[in-house]
């Protein structure tokens, strides 16, 4: 077996922030040249049970196993193979995984080379940076924005912030519903009522939303009720210049309802271009998609069948309903080709619930073959879709008497359930002191609740559970941060201050903290491909309790100076890791809780 691997260009790929890569590149260098192994050899690094290292090469047992050979001496092969070096040991484990425990002195090396956010942040930016649009929240106007929202404003921009972080440009569009049969219904309401848009009182919002309900009534109780808002709805589609001012107005009216949440959130947009923004867009969409024969009509609609599909071929996706208007389908179809053809966008992900699976799958199928039909290069669309959100009774969440609960009203809840924390904790607390930590708090545990799960999952809202001070919750996260901060208050040093020291992790609670580290890149790799910020939520849950268990165990203000820096540097190293991390799942952090 040859040795190539150059002594020089290991160390320094050896103290990269991302081991397991490091660990795997040090394995290629010499199993791309042996006899034994080759290029196709796949060590397979990771994470191993810390009873027996920090990291395990799995790839042996496979290769060996298809190559007919025995895996243990194998594994022995590829340890003589290895490098000599100080910076880890090796062990053969069952019957042929390769244990690699890091030495105290790669992770005083490792913590001294990644002090601070920045060089974190290089350690896993993308090499490949792309224009993603994220397209979140997409309320629709003349309603309030209800619980239902919040999961796609949420998690929408939690992507929106790891993808940024990650060195992408990322593009917030909020794809509002603002184009529909609701209108009609609307303008009939407020024209029989005689109501002026600009007298609508204190919350317009939701005297807007009363009268859609109310008109809803009416064109159920008659016939001709039903065929006056028709007719509203056909003048505002041509343009009728009284109509189209009454609907401007609306959706402003909504706007300002939908951006006094999003300040509440801290979510920004960089486009809101609605479905409305697209209805002069779409004539060439029905030409192009019937000139390549992708869609046909179907009794007066015009479908997009896709015969290969199992559902689909039954279930056509519908671009033009019968009676000749556009639909949700056609917006969409012209969104991609503008925020292809105008952004020049490479990715698309829409964040929805669940319940729109089939509309994304058939929109992304009428996608692909469209533009191979045109030999274009499609963006790559990506649907992330989530549960539902559960009260008690294991049902869609709803107010006492089953009406949808107004996200503004939940956000208020929350902040002031966290007020009472706070003022329990430290009743003569300065009142912008107060507001300040009961809006971090309260916002802080809403958010969370709903990233650390799986986002596929539905899940039961619980005001205790969320904002318990133990377990999975943003307020144990916070605390954890705040704690932190008053070590070092008590050090008298800042948290920021670069610190140097010849003591190397030793003490087994000094080496599982520095340990947990070194995984925080691969969870960001696994919440970005798979685009599920509880993959990060959960890591940053673990870190939090791994530095609880050493912060219980190791006194950081110890007499020895050279033990007290390397435990200040522990800590601190924590603290920006927790502070990353929550900023990317959008939460506030405290200096003192
Ligand atoms: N307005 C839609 C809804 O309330 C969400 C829009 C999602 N984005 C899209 N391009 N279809 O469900």
């Amino acid at each position: 077996m040859t040795l190539s691997s150059n002594m020089l260009g290991l160390r320094t790929m050896l103290i990269e922030f991302d081991s397991s890569d490091t660990i795997e590149g040090v394995i290629r260098t010499v199993t791309t040249t042996s006899e034994h192994f080759g290029e196709d050899f796949q060590p397979q690094v990771r994470p191993a049970d810390p009873r027996f290292g920090d990291f395990q090469a799995n790839g042996v047992l496979p290769f060996a196993k298809k190559a007919g050979i025995n895996p243990r001496e194998l594994a022995q092969k590829l340890m003589d193979a290895l490098p000599q070096t100080d910076l880890w040991e090796t062990s053969i484990a069952g019957p042929g995984f390769i244990n690699f425990k890091l030495s105290p002195s790669y992770f005083l090396q490792w913590l001294e080379k990644f002090a601070d956010t920045e060089s974190i942040q290089k350690a896993v930016q993308t090499e490949n940076p792309q224009k993603v649009v994220v397209d979140f929240s997409g309320p629709n106007t003349a309603k309030q924005m209800h619980v239902g929202h919040i999961r796609s404003t949420i998690i929408g921009e939690s992507l929106a912030r790891l993808l940024h972080f990650l060195g992408h440009e990322v593009i917030r569009d909020n794809h509002l519903g603002d184009w529909g049969t609701q209108f009609g219904i609307l303008l009939y309401a407020i024209k029989r009522e005689k109501i002026a848009l600009d007298q609508l009182g204190p919350d317009p919002i939701a005297k807007l939303e009363n009268l859609y309900r109310q008109g809803n009534k009416w064109i159920k109780e008659e016939e001709c009720n039903l065929a006056e808002a028709r007719e509203e709805l056909v003048k505002l589609q041509n343009g009728d210049s009284e109509n189209l001012a009454l609907w401007q107005k609306i959706k402003e009216i909504s706007m300002d309802s939908f951006l006094s949440i999003y300040e509440i959130l801290g979510v920004h947009f960089d486009h809101s271009l609605g479905e409305s923004f697209y209805k002069d867009k779409i004539d060439p969409i029905y030409e192009n998609l019937l000139s390549h024969q992708i869609c046909k009509e179907d009794e007066g609609a015009l479908v997009v069948f896709h015969p290969e599909h199992k559902r689909f071929s039954k279930q056509p996706f519908i671009i033009r309903k019968s009676d000749g208007a556009s639909n949700y389908a056609t917006t969409d179809l012209a969104t991609v080709e503008y925020r292809k053809n105008e952004w020049n966008s490479d990715q698309i992900i829409y964040v929805t619930d669940g319940r729109q699976r089939d509309h994304f799958e058939q929109l992304f199928l009428t996608v692909q073959k469209w533009y191979s039909a045109e030999k274009r290069k499609s963006p790559s669309l990506e649907h992330v879709w989530f549960g539902t959100i559960l009260g008690d009774d294991n049902k869609a969440i709803k107010t006492r008497d089953g009406e949808p609960i107004k996200l503004i009203d939940l956000l208020n809840e929350a902040i002031s359930r966290a007020r009472k924390m706070v003022i329990e904790k430290k009743p003569d607390l300065a009142e912008v002191e107060i507001e300040k930590r009961a809006k971090a708090i309260g916002l802080g545990a809403v958010r969370y609740a709903d990233l650390s799960q799986d986002r596929t999952l539905d899940y039961v809202f619980s005001w205790e559970k969320m904002l318990a001070m133990q377990g999975n919750t943003a307020p144990y996260l916070q605390y954890a941060v705040a704690r932190i901060h008053s070590i070092f208050r008590k050090a008298q040093v800042l948290p920021t201050q670069i610190l140097s020291t010849h003591y190397q992790p030793n003490t087994d609670s000094e080496r599982s903290l520095a340990r947990k580290f070194l995984f925080f890149p691969g969870v960001i790799k696994q919440t970005t491909k798979e685009l599920k910020p509880h993959f990060l939520g959960c890591y940053l849950f673990e870190l939090a309790t791994e530095f609880s268990s050493f912060y219980n165990q190791s006194k950081v203000m110890v007499e020895e100076e050279e033990i007290k820096t390397l435990r200040l540097i522990l800590c601190a190293r924590s603290l920006i890791i927790l502070q990353i991390g929550m900023d990317i799942l959008g939460i506030e952090t405290l200096e003192e809780m």
